[in-house]
């Protein structure tokens, strides 16, 4: 660990090690900034190349040092140092440069990318914005709308599309460092190109679609301070002296890095990479997976066969009978279309996925499968009745999985021959789209077949967040605490465009009632009659929606649910309704009251916090880590306030 020297040649070699990520530590740092020194100082030396050890580049600053005292030497000195050696330093970029990794190549007076290579500053999904000069730097590379869209989008280019701009000199196609080399002693015999301190910032190709741009960066941040700063910085880049633009930039850095939305998305940062631990699971060895089975090619069904296919799996899918095969074999094919025309896939991905996939109306077809995920009607008998046809036709490693949403999978799996195999795979609609995968832990589950879930939600590229079996597991128990509380409001006096906008002003991308008619009110309807019989007499219940319902209004697909939809597509307050829920108010005896959007937050964040501290105390969830990445990933919680348990903790 730390940077090595080798002088060859006339060319300083500067290897940086820091695994897993070559994060630019204190000591790395340090260990640059002496190098540095010695490139400018030695006669030997013509030229340099800074390379990253591992088979990757930098990731970035340091995140687990944020919040922690700063330690010389900062690495805005670090980068100006590079910026202003008066002999060829050439980045050698394979793997990533990210945030201050791409920071210290644009220090570089050139960059060499292997092909792959990702980079990119994602500072703004940290709640920050570079730190190190990036804002300053990147717009004297490359126009500044360009530069503009890498740091508010922070999203990575590929070493392709960096060449096309600008921002990498060569694409290097044979061995990294020799070309890197080679590369370097070739400029050291050209003129050295001026410091990028002392070029002038490059202006937007187009100023028109500039100000398009940021007004729409303004638009999305919707509360978000990061990309705000964003533009700011890459103003300032184009109106200010380098130094001063370099200093101004730094001034904002510390001041986002020290504010509670960064914090808040650090802990989202780690919250992810660390939840989808299981302790029965670790240590043991997942199955192979090869072909899935789907059972299902409903909305569902054909969401998580996409999914898998899109991830180079093969699946077999099977349905009730032909015509619902046929059904949902288009459904699947839509998906993997559309993924083609979006270029997702590329035609020859898109012609393999097509040849991975079969369906049929015959169970045998499961035979050869190596996880089988059910997700057909969510009716226990019917599910009961799935389980015991796969009993009969899948192999006995074969890793049985339900998608259920809220049904006691461990009752499932004890009606099977070996419920060890048993788990639950709960995915989000649209399932090929959503980050998001709960990975329910059953009893009995032997820690292989949770490794094998793991492994496919890995595949996947999801997250997966173990949850333990009880109805709704950990979001939509969650959720429906504070639907049912949002119902509450609407009989002590909030309306539901009260209640949405409140959510919306907060973050979220919707409201709970919204959602509600997107999704369709008949599928919560029908639940709520179900279990009308065992529902406690002595618990408060909200007829509201019933009523709303039985009026034959079902959301958005019948033009009238908790808002009309029949002249205004995105909704219309409707005074039918309003009336209705007043209505409500008198008949139950109760005064109706103000609410304004804080009060309404509040009760909403209340009542997820108390569910999510129940869901701990009954270790359905792991941590309050996975409670926040489930929202945020799976119901549209805003990432920048943290999850609602990371804003308990701060109280
Ligand atoms: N600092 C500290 N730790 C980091 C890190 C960083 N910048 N980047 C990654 N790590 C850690 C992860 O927490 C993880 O630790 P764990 O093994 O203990 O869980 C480990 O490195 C591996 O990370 P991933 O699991 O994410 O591995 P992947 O291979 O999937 O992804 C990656 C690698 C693309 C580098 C991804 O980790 C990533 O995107 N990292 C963050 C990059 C980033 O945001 N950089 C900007 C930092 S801010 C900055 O540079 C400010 C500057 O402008 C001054
Ligand atoms: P859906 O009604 O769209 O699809 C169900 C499909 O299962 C239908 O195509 C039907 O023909 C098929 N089917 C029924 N019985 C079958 C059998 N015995 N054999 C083979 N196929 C059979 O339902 P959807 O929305 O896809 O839901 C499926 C499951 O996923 C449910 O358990 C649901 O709770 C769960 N779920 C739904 C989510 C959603 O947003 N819709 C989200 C997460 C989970």
């Amino acid at each position: 660990m730390g940077v090595t020297v080798e002088i060859e040649g006339g060319v300083a070699t500067v290897t940086l090690s820091n695994p897993p990520v070559n994060a630019l530590s204190q000591a790395i740092r340090e260990g640059l900034a002496e190098a540095v020194e010695r490139i400018e100082a030695d006669e030997n030396v013509r030229a340099a190349v800074v390379i990253g050890a591992g088979g990757s580049f930098i990731a970035g600053a340091d995140i687990r040092e944020f919040g922690l005292p700063p330690r010389e030497p900062s690495l805005p000195d670090v980068v100006r140092m590079l910026d202003g050696v008066t002999k060829p330093v050439v980045a050698a970029i394979a793997g990533v440069a990210l945030g201050g990794g791409l920071e210290v190549a644009l220090g570089c007076s050139h960059r060499i990318a292997a092909r792959g290579a990702k980079l990119g500053l994602p500072e703004v999904n940290l709640g920050i914005i570079p730190g190190a000069g990036g804002t300053v730097l990147l717009p004297r590379i490359v126009p500044a709308d360009r530069a503009l869209a890498m740091i508010a989008g922070g999203k990575p280019v590929g070493a392709e599309q960096a060449a096309e701009t600008g921002l990498v000199d060569r694409i290097a196609t044979g061995d990294l460092l020799e070309e890197a080399r080679a590369f370097a002693l070739d400029a050291a015999d050209r003129d050295m190109p001026v410091p990028l301190m002392q070029r002038d910032a490059i202006p937007p190709s187009d100023p028109k679609g500039f100000e398009a741009q940021k007004a729409a960066i303004r638009r999305k941040a919707r509360g978000q301070m990061s990309p705000v700063a964003c533009i700011e910085a890459v103003e300032r880049a184009l109106a200010m002296e380098a130094q001063a633009a370099f200093d101004a930039e730094r001034e904002a850095f510390v001041a986002l890095r020290d504010s509670e939305q960064s914090a808040a998305l650090r802990h989202v940062f780690f919250a992810e990479r660390s939840v989808s631990r299981i302790a029965r699971a670790e240590g043991a060895e997942a199955r192979p997976l090869s072909r899935i089975g789907i059972v299902g090619g409903g909305t569902m069904g054909a969401g998580i066969a996409a999914a898998c296919l899109l991830a180079g799996l093969s699946v077999t899918m099977v349905e009730r009978d032909e015509e619902a095969a046929e059904a949902g074999r288009g459904r699947v094919l839509a998906i993997l279309d559309d993924s083609a025309a979006r270029g997702i896939l590329s035609s020859g991905g898109r012609e393999a996925a097509g040849a991975a996939f079969l369906a049929a109306a015959d169970y045998g077809a499961l035979a050869d499968c190596d996880l089988v995920i059910e997700a057909v009607f969510e009716d226990m008998d019917v599910k009961r009745a799935v389980f015991a046809e796969l009993d009969r036709v899948t192999r006995a490693d074969t890793v049985l999985a339900s998608n259920t949403s809220y049904l006691d999978i461990d009752a499932l799996a004890a009606g099977t021959r070996d419920p060890s195999r048993v788990i639950g795979l709960h995915f989000f609609s649209p399932a090929h789209v959503m980050k998001l995968l709960e990975l329910i832990v059953t009893q009995k589950a032997a820690p292989d077949v949770l490794a094998t879930g793991l492994a496919l939600g890995k595949r996947l590229r999801k997250i997966t967040v173990p949850a333990g079996v009880c109805d709704g597991f950990i979001g939509n128990r969650v959720m429906s605490a504070y639907r049912r509380e949002a119902d509450f409001m609407l009989e002590d006096g909030a309306l539901p465009h009260e209640v949405d906008a409140a959510m919306r002003d907060f973050g979220f991308p919707m409201g709970v009632f919204q959602m509600a008619d997107l999704a369709g009110l008949d599928i919560g309807w029908a639940m709520r009659k179900r279990q009308a019989a065992t529902r406690d007499p002595a618990a408060r219940y909200v007829e509201i929606a019933d009523r709303i319902c039985e009026a034959g209004r079902l959301g958005r697909k019948t033009g009238r649910g908790w808002y009309d939809y029949t002249d205004d597509p995105r909704g219309a307050v409707d005074p039918w309704v309003t009336a209705l829920i007043e209505a409500e108010s008198t008949r139950k005896g109760i005064a109706r009251q103000a609410f304004d959007a804080e009060r309404i937050m509040d009760r909403i964040l209340g009542v997820m916090q108390a569910e999510g501290a129940a869901l701990l105390a009954e270790g359905i969830a792991a941590s309050l880590e996975a409670i926040d990445v489930v929202m945020i990933n799976g119901y549209g919680f805003p990432r920048w306030r943290g999850g609602p348990m990371f804003m308990a903790s701060r109280r």
